[in-house]
């Protein structure tokens, strides 16, 4: 923007059409070339030497100081500041105060540090800003997100190579689509398996139509459900919200003593639902492959009999765990993945793409057929606009990303941090287990795992006393256990989250947990170590203000 000259030392700014335009031209000379580049390079590196640099979490500062600080509701009638500055602010006086999830110590979630190409990638997709809802505005980009979906739904699904080259670029198949993210990919599943369940018949035009009262009285039912285990993502209540059927309608199926889906149960409740005069259809039964709070995979080979004997639609929410199967060493953990009939993965999680992406893949390529809608301007039928079968509308191509990152890291390269992750946990696992204040509550199957301040001589006790002295000291370690986490948290030096579990393995006691998802391939053991010795001193801290009778 122009400056005017003005009476403070800084002259003022003003909006200006010659300078407005210019922002939109690129630069036609070498000077103002070589000002945006000055610009690029102080983002790239300035946030790169902010994040390698940076150990801690978070700087402190607290939540209140920030608000107060960013409580202006007014947008200023003329420019604030220039495009340096701009930067300089952000490099400055916000990244600091951003959550470093690079750091190897951040293992508390399943957000971490992403390969630094992706910036660059990501950096082209703005700037070329396609808009893959349509041909007419991305060409070539829709055509290349056919291709990656057809080989993430190859890694799933392993059909033969003919099928690939049958439906990679079929104008009218589509093996899954690109979501916003892995609730939506969810959501989609299961928009399209609702929308095949009561699909169109005689004197039906389908429950996309005439919507669920109607869809239920012309398949003679009162209701429709959604079977998962308790540890199911709570995207999947969302979507049946959103899909009409109702949160409660999500029926939550017991665990067995690995927080895996009872597969007795599951098959009991599939038998009891599906008995003449239940009046219910089942829409879907999710298994998952890498739950959100434990990381365990559902034992999808049973799960996906189960279903094909009922014909249920069997969705697998296998957007932690999917990649996985680019590992030779573990993707015997996901087997029966194949037989699913819809795939939820997420780009953001274990592909390390930076947020937001999720993926959602059918094992019949007509499947999304349920979900197609068109318009007059856009995605009319016969075309293979991307956006007929799709939750969005306007959409980045962030299928591009992924396309490059499979190319850069290949298969191999992903095969690295998975095992990294994988084994990383298991050597954790074994750590917590040698001290002698800690206790291991889920063993890692994929790279996620929970633990628990609780002392050897309190883990005997607990084996041996009766119902109500265990849960008065369960009850005292969770308060013990979340008073920790978050004075770890608060000081800013690394992050375990937290969450309460509640199983078979539990007694169906409410247990609150620290939980450690290992992504970060900087995030070693000797690293994890410095977190429990913070966590002892922590706890001796605790101990030593304590009351006698607190005292664990
Ligand atoms: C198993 C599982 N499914 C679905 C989701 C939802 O993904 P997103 O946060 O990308 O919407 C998550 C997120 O943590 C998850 O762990």
């Amino acid at each position: 923007m122009k400056q005017h000259q003005g009476k403070d030392s800084r002259p003022p700014l003003v909006a200006d059409w010659q300078h407005l335009m210019r922002t939109f031209i690129r630069p036609e000379d070498e000077a103002s070339r070589a000002v945006l580049t000055k610009y690029m390079e102080q983002i790239l590196f300035g946030l790169h030497d902010f994040l390698a640099s940076h150990v801690g979490v978070t700087r402190e500062r607290t939540l209140k100081e920030l608000a107060e600080a960013y409580s202006d509701a007014s947008i200023s009638p003329a420019p604030e500041k220039k495009l340096d500055e701009i930067i300089s602010e952000l490099i400055e006086e916000v990244a600091p105060h951003a959550v470093n999830v690079s750091s190897p110590y951040f293992v508390g979630h399943m957000t971490s540090a992403i390969p630094f190409f992706m910036v660059h990638l990501r950096t082209i997709v703005a700037a070329l800003n396609q808009n893959v809802v349509k041909l007419e505005t991305s060409k070539i980009l829709s055509v290349i997100e056919k291709q990656v979906l057809a080989k993430i739904h190859r890694m799933v699904f392993q059909r033969e190579a003919g099928f690939y080259a049958r439906h990679v670029q079929h104008p009218e198949t589509m093996l899954g689509a690109f979501t916003e993210n892995g609730t939506l990919a969810n959501f989609t599943a299961l928009w399209a398996a609702r929308n095949r369940l009561f699909a169109p018949g005689p004197g039906f035009a389908g429950i996309e139509v005439e919507g669920v009262h109607a869809a239920y009285r012309h398949k003679g039912v009162r209701r429709c459900v959604v079977l998962a285990s308790r540890l199911g993502h709570y995207s999947l209540r969302k979507a049946a919200g959103l899909l009409g059927i109702g949160n409660e309608q999500l029926v939550v199926v017991e665990m067995d003593s690995g927080w895996r889906v009872d597969l007795d149960k599951l098959a009991e409740t599939v038998r009891d639902l599906t008995r003449p005069g239940s009046e219910t259809a089942v829409l879907a039964i999710v298994g998952i492959a890498g739950t959100t709070e434990t990381g365990t995979v559902d034992p999808l080979e049973p799960m996906a009999e189960i279903c094909a004997e009922h014909g249920i639609h069997f969705h697998v929410d296998a957007a932690w765990g999917g990649p996985t199967l680019l590992s030779g060493a573990f993707r015997g953990l996901l087997s029966g993945i194949e037989k699913a009939d819809s795939v939820a993965i997420d780009g953001h999680k274990q592909f390390y793409m930076p947020m937001t992406s999720g993926m959602v893949f059918f094992r019949d390529p007509t499947a999304l057929d349920a979900v197609a809608y068109h318009a007059r301007y856009i995605n009319r039928p016969g075309s293979v606009d991307l956006g007929i079968r799709s939750i969005s509308g306007s959409r980045e191509a962030t299928s591009l990303m992924l396309d490059c990152a499979l190319r850069i890291m290949g298969a191999e390269g992903y095969a690295l941090l998975i095992d990294h992750g994988i084994e990383t946990a298991k050597a954790f696992a074994a750590a917590i287990e040698k001290r002698k204040d800690f206790e291991l509550i889920t063993a890692p199957e994929l790279n996620i795992l929970t633990y628990r301040l609780c002392s050897r001589r309190l883990q005997q006790r607990l084996e041996s006393c009766g119902q109500e002295e265990r849960r008065a000291i369960n009850e005292r370690l969770n308060r013990i256990n979340r008073d920790l986490q978050r004075r770890q948290r608060e000081a800013g030096k690394s992050f375990v989250s937290r969450t309460t579990l509640s199983g078979p393995a539990t007694n169906n006691e409410q247990i609150v947990v620290l939980r450690t998802v290992i992504m970060n391939p900087m995030t070693t053991v000797a690293v994890l170590e410095e977190i429990l010795d913070e966590q002892e001193r922590i706890f001796a801290a605790m101990n030593a203000a304590a009351a006698p009778e607190n005292a664990p």
